[in-house]
């Protein structure tokens, strides 16, 4: 029997993944791998919620995947995927659809965000996201689930949604839990550091996995500080300077304190230099690893395969639990 807990988690395919993705996740990923079942689905079906180049799209994905695989996570030990490739998704979703309530879904601020932002194209995929969120969480029957905190709305709107469900037709859906490591700080904006670092902001707020090591330090040089010159690890008053220790911190496992000891009275720039040499150095191999990686079309859609192949026999078993509780006709009599 198989007693390990199961995590799922999405990412979009924006194909340019940060050093706050790969801190705050992708590097938390590989140490779940000895613990958990783990599925990685990226998640194509939410991305176009927004209008997206398909030529770009179809790039970014594949992006993405070389880049998970780039930092060192076993498609072996994990099950890697496309939303897309698994129709079990969007089946769920639409049956979900019809136990969510509009009103639920018109409270979430991320809808209300992306409304604004995306005015003159508030589709009815963005409106019903969180419900293909859930779906993609509740089809494999995951425990545990890491997100962000901007995502904590639409997990507790998934649980709801399962135990509903639950209710009617009896135990269905496992009701996830949210994931949060106890390693591995939240990475904030280079430019507006009381912001989380986002790709969807100016190029120069972020580092992405794949910037080139002079990029990398031309944008931490330029990262806001304050005027007090001090290396003191205080976010409220300090963002900008907390969140560089919090990076160098993360890569290096040195403790703020003796961040703080390091850098006394040494100035900002020999400090943000220690930073850049910490983030290339993490992000060197990884660098490496994805020329080799996206070089390789075949090998990339063999892992595409397998893992849309193993996804879907787990996606399979839960669609026909549900088809069967809600009183669809079986389609073998
Ligand atoms: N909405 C998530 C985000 O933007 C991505 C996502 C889609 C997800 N489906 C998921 C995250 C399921 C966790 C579980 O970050």
């Amino acid at each position: 029997m198989d007693a390990k807990k199961r995590i799922f988690s999405g990412i979009q395919p924006t194909g340019n993944l940060t050093l706050g993705n790969y801190i705050g996740a992708l590097r938390n990923f590989k140490l779940l791998e000895d613990e958990y079942d783990c599925l990685y689905s990226i998640v194509d079906l939410h991305a176009i919620t927004i209008r997206q180049d398909p030529a770009q799209l179809r790039k970014a994905c594949l992006r993405t995947l070389a880049i998970f695989l780039a930092s060192g996570l076993d498609p072996e030990r994990n099950i890697i995927f496309f939303q897309s490739h698994v129709h079990e998704h969007a089946e769920l979703a639409w049956i979900l659809d019809c136990y969510t309530y509009m009103g639920e879904l018109s409270r979430m601020t991320q809808f209300k965000d992306k409304s604004r932002k995306h005015a003159d194209n508030i589709n009815c995929g963005l409106f019903a996201y969180p419900v293909l969120m859930a779906a993609d969480i509740l089809l494999y029957q995951a425990d545990l689930v890491p997100i962000g905190s901007d995502q904590k709305q639409h997990l507790e709107l998934a649980r709801n949604i399962a135990e509903r469900f639950n209710a009617l037709y009896s135990d269905t859906f496992v009701v996830p839990d949210g994931y949060f490591p106890k390693v591995g700080a939240r990475v904030m904006s280079l430019q507006e550091p009381t912001r989380k670092m986002s790709k969807s902001d100016p190029e120069d707020t972020y580092i992405a996995i794949l910037d080139p090591a002079d990029i990398i330090r031309k944008k931490l040089r330029r990262a806001v500080t304050d005027c007090d010159a001090e290396v003191r690890f205080d976010p409220e008053n300090k963002p900008g300077v907390s969140n560089l220790m919090s990076i160098l911190s993360a890569l290096t496992g040195q403790s703020l304190e003796s961040i703080a000891a390091d850098f006394s009275g040494k100035g900002y720039g020999i400090f943000k230099d220690a930073v850049a040499d910490a983030v290339i150095a993490a992000l060197a191999p990884i660098q490496q690893n994805y020329e080799k990686l996206s070089a390789d079309k075949a090998y990339l859609e063999s892992v595409m395969r397998s893992g849309a192949e193993r996804a879907s026999a787990l996606a399979m078993r839960t669609l026909r639990k549900v088809h069967k509780k809600v009183g669809l006709a079986p389609a073998k009599l």
